[in-house]
This record gives C-alpha cells, structure tokens and sequence, in this order.
C-alpha cells in the first residue's frame, strides 16, 4: 500500500481508539474528512498521478475513507447509546493524599491561653451566651444609664433577655452557686452590634478570670498575669500596668506589652480587683472576701500572634487561610 494512504489510516485507527464524546468525534470527522481534511487532501493528489497509478491509489484512498467513515458511525452508535458521558479513569495513577483536619486558629489560642491558667490551678467553667440584665450588667455594678446597656451596644431579645456582650457573666453565675475559695476561667463567644469591619465582629470570644480568697492582693493580680503573659508571649516581654476605669472593678487597670521593635505598647487586657458592689450582688458577706478578675479578647490575641490584619479571615473558612495553621 501507498505509504501516504497507510500512514492516515494508521493516525485514523489510533485517533478512533481515543475518542470518548461526540465533539472529540466530529474533531475528528472535519480532521480526515472535512474540507481540507487529511483524506480530501490526498483525493486531490490522485489528479497529480500518472493514468496508469490512479486505479490503484484511488483504490486505496477508498479504503481509508470508508475504514474512517463506519468507525464514526460505530462510535456515534456507541457513544449516543450511553447516556452518561463516559469518564476515563486511569487505575493506575497514584491516588490523592487525604489531608488531615485542624484546629481553627481561634480555637488553638483559647485553648493555649486555657492551659496557661490551669497549670496555675484555675479551672475552666462555662456560662449561657443568652444571659439577664442582672449577670450582663447589674451584679457587674454597671448603673443603669450606662450607654453599653443602650440596644446599639447589646443585642435584646424580645423577651427582655440580651447576648451576653462580655464573660464578665459567668463571674456572678459562679460566685451565685459557689462559695470562695473560687479560681476559674471562662472562655466564650461575647456579642455586640458592631459594624462589621478589619477589627470589628458581631461575634468575637473572651475569656474572663476570676480569683476570689482571703487575703488576696493587687499584686498576686500583677504576678498571675505577668506569669501569663510571658508564656504566651515569651520570657522576655515587658508588661505595663496603666490605671483604668471599669465598673466591676476597684482598681482597674489596662495591662500593655512591649510590641515592635520601636518599643510601641499595645494593649492585651482589662483587669482589677473586684468591687465590693459586686460581691454584695451576689450575696456575699461585706468584707470578708476578696479577689480580683480580668478579661480578654481572643481574637486579638490569636491576629497579633500571626500577624493577621482582618478580623472577618476567622470566620470566612476560606480554607487557603485556614489551612496555614493546620
Ligand atoms: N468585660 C470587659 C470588656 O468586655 C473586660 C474586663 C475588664 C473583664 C476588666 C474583667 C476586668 O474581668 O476586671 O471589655
């Protein structure tokens, strides 16, 4: 056979093997077929023949084209038969790895700031994110014009309850069911309507403390957290104790860190000695505690940590995030 003519049907028998949907089919009909078609192509060499070749590479051109012609039509038959695209699969590729799950990074940080303090012997407690004015704000000794009590400040339900807008709750939960001594941590989801920004959630989570005994004084408050703070953050960081104001607290202070290279201070929490007001709420006897309570924010302390800028990265699941702290 004409070596030209063996060469197409070759390419044509091979191609045929491989078709798996009619577009690849029809590719392959315009390919042989079609106009300028590999098979049109040489019909219009058997003009350039002498008389005498033409019969027989005519012959042989026929060949080929029919051999093209019934292994479309089989395929077609073949292919329109099945309803479902048939999909190929290589048994012998290598399968995909399964990846293992990982905690959120919010999640690694509670429970690392967590552990912190049960290894100093606080206990970790729970409390109920739908809450009272009484536990969110009253027993807190927060008075009744204050503007976080306001609806732009604390989500109410219709039935005079709100979402807690801070652990401080589950102070006056535990200190209403327990007698001191009391030495516990609370972590959880806080709410609050804030405009949704880099820095700001609906959602975000606190972990509140509190240690009530005799004899407690302000610096067992500076040595617990300056404990603290230098295992979450390393031996070496400077702590600074700036006098503040909150409602349940007497002293209060904000504690900073050393942060940067330019000796910057940032702030990582509220804490102080707890207000005579609050234990009179829950029932205790004036005078014969004492304690002191602190409070802070996770989300904060998990972006500082790994340098994220935008809050809402933690509750996207964007799994390209996500999976950088797995
Ligand atoms: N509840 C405060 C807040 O949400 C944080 C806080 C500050 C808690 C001082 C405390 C504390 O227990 O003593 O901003």
């Amino acid at each position: 056979m004409n070596t030209a003519t063996a060469l197409v049907e070759q390419e044509a028998d091979i191609a045929l093997r491989g078709i798996r949907s009619l577009d690849d089919l029809e590719r392959l009909r315009i390919y042989f077929l079609g106009k300028n078609g590999k098979v049109t192509l040489l019909m219009g060499h058997l003009k350039t023949l002498a008389p005498e070749d033409r019969k027989l590479f005519g012959q042989q051109i026929n060949r080929v084209k029919v051999f093209i012609e019934s292994g479309i039509s089989d395929l077609k038959e073949k292919l329109l038969s099945t309803d479902t695209p048939r999909e190929f699969f290589d048994e012998t590729l290598p399968p995909i790895a399964p990846r293992a799950g990982a905690l959120h990074p919010i999640t690694q940080t509670l429970r690392e700031i967590c552990q912190i303090f049960t290894k100093m012997g606080f206990e970790i407690v729970d409390g109920p994110e739908i809450e009272t004015e009484f536990h969110n704000f009253t027993a807190l000794n927060i008075p009744l014009d204050h503007p976080s009590r306001e609806s732009f400040d604390t989500f109410y339900t219709p039935s005079k309850h709100l979402l807690r807008s801070q652990t401080s709750t589950v102070q006056i939960r535990v200190m209403e069911e327990t007698k001191p001594p009391i030495r516990i941590i609370a972590p959880g989801r806080v709410y609050r309507p804030d405009t949704v920004d880099a820095s700001h959630s609906f959602m975000f989570h606190q972990i509140e403390g509190l240690l009530v005994d005799q004899k407690v004084t302000f610096s067992n408050l500076k040595g617990v957290l300056n404990l603290f703070l230098r295992e979450l953050f390393g031996s070496k960081t400077k702590t600074r104790f700036r006098p503040h104001f909150f409602p349940f607290t007497e002293p209060s202070v904000e504690v900073d860190i050393a942060w940067g290279s330019r000796s910057g201070w940032l702030e990582i929490l509220g804490a102080g000695s707890v207000d005579p007001n609050v234990f009179k709420a829950v029932g205790y006897p004036a005078g014969k505690w004492q304690g002191f309570a602190f409070g802070l924010g996770v989300e904060r302390i998990a972006m500082l940590r790994h340098g994220i800028t935008d809050i809402r990265h933690f509750y996207e699941n964007d799994l390209r995030f996500l999976r950088q702290f797995s």
